[in-house]
């Protein structure tokens, strides 16, 4: 017994010197002076010694409970005294959260990357607009009917003497901004925000977002353009997408075409995406108007080009399976984090 007296004598203050926290020093203090703890079980034997024994031993017994208690009262103190400035360098770090891109930055900044290694450049312009660049450069003259196509936010004007601005409502204005200062040959990308008057819903959005192209040279075809757009496509949706063009009607262009490109879901098996046709209509395309040239001072007998426009948001939420376009603007962290 005296044996165990020495042996917890000689370890219990090392080991309540080593505890970091008032939990570790439970679980010492609970080692020795528990209900099951060792010295605990001495002092209980006490009772079964001769007399002469617990003379001896019961003391030293006791005064070692007492130093050990407070032992631990001085290293509960030494706790309080440093709490705060304790510094646990086990204790694992705390994750520090980063951003997450918007699924439509994602699909804006690929389309940037192919039409680049295409040799195309990308241009950006503002989304206050002149009724010049918006409506009537692009061959849509006031009080025609194709204007309906677009309905438009109109901004407030100190004066009615003073030209028409807008929000606008398509990003095909930064066309005529682009050609009034340069010459072709070229070809540029205008990724960018719009805005039309329409009632929203999971298909529409007030605020949305365009891709458009224009390529012009001397010999720019409707098939170079079929080939790049196919190219695009491709790229984007990482597989092979074939396209079909089907006459259609914008102002800006003639002929007009609407874009088609297979499926990339079903791959023309038909599924609920492409309503059960193979087919997903993506934008709208053609050879740019000759009135489009004569209103930047082209002269349309020498010059051609091709120009398109494809809705941002309707291709990331092909690619990406995003049912709802509100879900863009949402302020939802839960959706955003996905990505
Ligand atoms: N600006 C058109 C729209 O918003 C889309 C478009 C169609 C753009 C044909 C073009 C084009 O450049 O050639 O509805």
């Amino acid at each position: 017994m005296i044996m165990t007296i020495n042996e917890i004598e000689h370890s219990v203050f090392a080991e309540i010197h080593n505890t970091h926290t008032a939990k570790e020093l439970e679980e010492v203090r609970a080692r020795y002076l528990g209900r099951k703890g060792t010295l605990t079980s001495v002092l209980r034997g006490l009772a079964e010694l001769s007399l002469e024994d617990r003379r001896e031993i019961g003391p030293r017994a006791q005064a070692l409970r007492d130093r050990i208690e407070e032992a631990c009262e001085d290293r509960l103190q030494d706790f309080e005294a440093t709490s705060e400035t304790f510094f646990d360098v086990s204790f694992p770090g705390k994750k520090i959260t980063v951003g997450h891109h918007n699924p439509l930055s994602l699909l804006i900044q690929d389309t940037e990357d192919i039409f680049l290694s295409l040799g195309f450049s990308v241009v950006d312009g503002p989304e206050v607009e002149t009724e010049f660049n918006n409506f009537d450069a692009l061959n849509i003259p006031a009080n025609h009917p194709a204007r309906e196509m677009w309905d438009t936010f109109w901004l407030k004007r100190a004066h009615n003497t003073e030209p028409r601005k807008l929000l606008r409502t398509h990003t095909s204005p930064v066309q005529i901004r682009y050609m009034q200062t340069h010459e072709p040959p070229f070809r540029i990308i205008v990724p960018g925000t719009t805005y039309r008057y329409e009632a929203t819903d999971a298909r529409h959005e007030m605020q949305f977002s365009q891709i458009e192209g224009l390529a012009v040279g001397e010999t720019v075809t409707l098939a170079n353009f079929k080939s790049i757009i196919t190219a695009f496509f491709s790229r984007l949706f990482a597989q092979k997408v074939e396209i079909r063009l089907r006459p259609s009607y914008f102002p800006f262009v003639e002929p007009g075409v609407e874009v088609d490109a297979t499926c990339p879901r079903c791959h023309k098996r038909g599924c609920e995406l492409c309503t059960f046709t193979g087919w997903l209509e993506l934008g709208g395309a053609g050879m740019v108007h000759p009135h489009v040239f004569d209103a930047v001072g082209y002269n349309p007998n020498t010059i051609q080009g091709f120009a398109f426009g494809v809705g941002a948001e309707r291709l990331a939420m092909i690619k990406y399976g995003i049912p709802d376009i509100r879900l863009f603007r949402s302020s939802d962290l839960r959706f955003i984090q996905q990505f």
